[in-house]
């Protein structure tokens, strides 16, 4: 199936692997590049500009076409981190999460395609004011960082009413299934976290691995309570999806009191460290559920590429 997306960046799978922060590096990155679909960069607020030069190179070494994620209120206090993505020039950027309207026009001119992600109808309507190459819906039940105001299906379909620009659909795909769904509703792609988080390239530690792939699709939630505990500067208006624990139970409702809680903060700062699922976060949104086992990028893309079978049986009477 050609879409916007196969076509600008000469994919074989309409997917994008969606930037995820301290999980997609330039491993992750080239290898879903390299299997067909778009790889990108999660760039966090905690890495420096050096290693967005580093992972970078690390994906861009397939040869193939590969993106790069900011967070778009970070870039303000680390603006060497558009400054390194100007110089990679990666195939794609995205930029959500905060005032990302001055960094769209340095990018495009720099010839790289600007996305960003939109959580409720406004967003969108802000995103084609800013001039953006294309839009993504991301949905409610995606995993990480974003809006919970509206599930994937509401929102994709409002947004594609809105705009003739390309639509990207992020939030609860898990499979072919799901990447079906969205293309048959008119979305150039799909744009997949959770989906890759358990793969062999991913830079996520083993104990986190495990507890993903023993995760259903109810023990995610949504809340500010990492951020508050991180204290790496989130704005309140974005809370994140993770796997519940001990931890978030534990300061559920008491967020604010948990930002100037040294304890708090030392004993996620350690468990971050340590990996231990019960204290450090686990983002992931709701198809976490469909998380079985380890595979590489490869397996995943080929699996999500089944969505054409899925596309011509359903118009088979
Ligand atoms: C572990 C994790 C980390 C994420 N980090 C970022 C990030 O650094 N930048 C960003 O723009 N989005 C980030 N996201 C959101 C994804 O880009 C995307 O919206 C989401 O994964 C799509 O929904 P899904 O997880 O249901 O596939 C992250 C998501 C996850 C699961």
């Amino acid at each position: 199936m050609a879409t916007w997306l196969t076509e600008t960046f000469g994919l074989s799978v309409p997917v994008v692997g969606a930037p995820m922060a301290n999980v997609s590096g330039g491993r992750l990155t080239g290898a879903i590049s390299a299997a067909g679909g778009l790889g990108m960069l999660g760039a966090g607020s905690a890495v420096s500009a050096d290693w967005i030069r580093t992972e970078g190179a690390i994906a861009a070494a397939t040869g193939k076409p590969y993106g790069v994620g900011l967070m778009a209120w970070s870039v303000e206090s680390h603006p060497d981190h558009l400054d390194a993505v100007l110089e990679l020039k990666p195939a794609l950027a995205s930029l959500s999460f905060g005032d990302y309207t001055p960094y769209v026009e340095p990018l495009r001119a720099a010839g790289i395609v600007v996305a960003t992600q939109a959580g409720t109808v406004a967003d969108a309507q802000e995103a084609i004011a800013a001039g953006v190459d294309a839009i993504v819906v991301r949905g409610a039940e995606a995993g990480g960082h974003g809006r919970n105001e509206v599930a994937t299906l509401p929102l994709l379909q409002a947004i594609l009413d809105l705009t003739d620009l390309p639509v990207l659909a992020g939030g609860g795909i898990s499979g072919p299934r799901g990447l079906a769904a969205v293309l048959a509703a008119g979305a150039a792609g799909g744009w997949i976290g959770t989906a890759f988080l358990t793969c062999e390239e991913a830079l996520t530690p083993d104990a986190s691995r495990q507890r993903l792939l023993e995760a259903t699709e109810t023990d995610t939630v949504y809340g500010t309570v990492f951020d508050a505990a991180s204290r790496a500067g989130w704005p309140d208006e974005y809370g994140g999806r993770a796997l519940r624990n001990t931890f978030y139970d534990t300061w559920e409702g008491r967020e604010d009191a948990l930002k100037s809680d040294d304890e708090g903060h030392q004993q996620y700062v350690a468990a971050t460290r340590g990996a231990d699922p019960t204290s450090a976060s686990l983002y992931a949104g709701q198809g976490v559920g469909a998380l079985r086992k380890t595979t590489t990028a490869a397996e995943v893309l080929a699996d999500l590429a089944a969505y054409k079978d899925l596309l011509r049986a359903a118009l088979t009477d």
